[in-house]
């Protein structure tokens, strides 16, 4: 039995979708114990209902993680209860694609930054003080491979993510040294429910499946991966 986690805190912003639930059920199975952030109570009750005896150590909160204050409240509610954040991973994002720059709306340019890079300043600024004071603390977020693939049509949330990556390199410069490690993941397409439904006609075999990328995360956040800080993790597949 896996208890690589056992006694430890893990909030997974975004822990109830196609990525992030995989990562839930990870940590669970390693004997952390869970704080997911999410929107849908279904999701949610999904979630828990398929940990099984595992699920006692599920608690989930609505968050809207783009909006500080809730995102503070949240933290502060955790640390009451739990005394300790040890490992956060921001799960949290969306895309937009399929228009040129100069036809991508504000709004959606707006939406972009604040999901994907806005949300990981926002949980960063309100965990790193604990884990400083802990001495110690792992943070991960999921940016993408467009992060360092800038191809056409998606300017927008290229530049998020790529925004992402730069956010947690200067987050790791100045956390060096004090215990913390902070670390990017890059998926490439995920092979999602979401995505097999939006490309019907790709081959999913080659899309990184969300267990092996959560294996990936797991190992980072373990003392396995005590070596790696600062570094942006490719999860290709065969893509
Ligand atoms: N899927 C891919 O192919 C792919 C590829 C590269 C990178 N990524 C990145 O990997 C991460 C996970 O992707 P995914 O496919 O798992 O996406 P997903 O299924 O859409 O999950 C995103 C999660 O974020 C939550 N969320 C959205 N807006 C929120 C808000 N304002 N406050 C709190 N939670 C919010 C969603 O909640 P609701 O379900 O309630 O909306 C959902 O739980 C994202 O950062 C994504 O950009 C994904």
């Amino acid at each position: 039995m896996d208890q690589r986690f056992l006694g430890k805190v893990a909030v997974i912003a975004g822990g109830t979708g196609g990525l992030g639930r995989a990562v839930s059920r990870a940590f669970l199975a390693a004997g952390a114990r869970v704080i997911a952030t999410y929107r849908n109570q279904n999701e949610f009750d999904t979630l828990k209902a398929d940990a099984g005896a595992a699920g006692s150590s599920l608690a989930g909160w609505k968050v809207d993680v783009t909006d500080e204050n809730d995102v503070r409240q949240f933290t502060d509610k955790v640390i009451a209860e739990y005394g300790r954040i040890d490992i956060l991973v921001n799960a949290v994002g969306a895309f937009a694609g399929g228009t040129n720059l100069w036809d991508t709306q504000p709004k959606t340019f707006d939406q972009m930054l604040a999901l994907n890079l806005r949300s990981g300043y926002v949980q960063a600024r309100a965990v790193v003080p604990t884990m400083l004071e802990q001495k110690s603390g792992v943070i991960i977020s999921i940016a993408s491979k467009a992060a360092v693939d800038h191809g056409a049509g998606a300017s927008a949330y290229v530049a998020s993510k790529a925004g992402v990556v730069a956010l947690m390199d200067s987050l790791a410069a100045e956390v060096k040294g004090r215990g913390l490690r902070v670390n990017s993941i890059l998926p490439s397409i995920i092979d999602t429910e979401a995505n097999r439904k939006a490309m019907p006609s790709a081959d999913f075999a080659t899309w990184p499946k969300p267990d092996d990328i959560a294996r990936v995360i797991l190992f980072l956040c373990s003392d396995e991966g005590k070596l790696i800080h600062g570094a942006s993790i490719p999860v290709y597949g065969e893509t």
